[in-house]
């Protein structure tokens, strides 16, 4: 399994309509350790709030050299997918729910040299995507901590247990898991397998964003000591 914690704060949590708040935001996630952006893209079909399309997510590539974690939560992925690609995105991450045919998604993804993620609501269960795994064709499995469609919501606990059980399933793709996280339950998070944590709310609303990073990175004395 990959060593390292990855951390992805989630845009969402700041006002997405103010570009200077955008670029801003994107400034200090940087300077503070974080490995990822994570947009969160929403239809107002596959869940009822509406975010932004792929202009943002293009307007987010020219102003960080970090890297893009695309979370489509919209229905027919498969027919919007090469707009994220063309705007810049590292990683497309896709909901199982909302597609017939994940299989041929992914490969089409993965063709394009972007990681692609599925993800996985919570009442979704972890032995849905096993064929797909075996298959090799999951770089990231998204598992959702809450119910999608909005940040601020808490952590709904059976997500814990169904990162183990997808760590059981692959001992080498990233675990990605989205929703309700913070730096308390970050710790079983990662000692169950996870290793890149989404956070919008507990990183945007802390005072020091940097040391909050570190935290859920669980890693906070080696970091501190590079950046001696
Ligand atoms: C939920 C989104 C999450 C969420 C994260 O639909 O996919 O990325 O906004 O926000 P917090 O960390 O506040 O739950
Ligand atoms: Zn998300």
């Amino acid at each position: 399994m990959p060593l390292f914690t990855r951390v992805s704060p989630s845009i969402i949590a700041v006002d997405y309509n103010n570009e200077e708040v955008v670029k801003s935001a994107l400034e200090n996630i940087e300077d503070a350790g974080a490995n990822f952006v994570h947009i969160d893209v929403m239809d107002g079909k596959f869940v009822s709030n509406k975010t932004f399309d792929h202009k943002f997510v293009d307007f987010v590539k020219n102003h960080t050299t970090l890297m893009l974690d695309v979370h489509l939560m919209i229905e027919n992925p498969e027919k919007h997918v090469d707009d994220y690609i063309s705007a810049g995105a590292d990683i497309i991450t896709f909901h199982y729910e909302a597609t017939d045919n994940p299989e041929s998604l992914l490969k089409h993804i993965k063709s394009k040299n972007v990681l692609a993620g599925l993800a996985i609501n919570p009442e979704t269960p972890a032995y849905k995507i096993k064929d797909l795994l075996k298959k090799n064709l999951i770089d990231v499995v998204l598992v959702m901590g809450v119910n999608p469609g909005a940040c601020g919501q808490s952590f709904i606990p059976g997500s814990a247990e169904k990162v183990a059980e997808v760590r059981e399933l692959d001992k080498s793709v990233y675990i990605e898991i989205d929703g309700g996280v913070n730096v308390k339950n970050s710790k079983i998070l990662r000692k169950l397998g996870a290793n890149i944590l989404v956070s919008g709310s507990c990183i945007f609303s802390s005072k020091n964003i940097k040391k909050t990073i570190r935290a859920l990175k669980g890693r906070a004395w080696i970091v501190s000591m590079n950046s001696l």
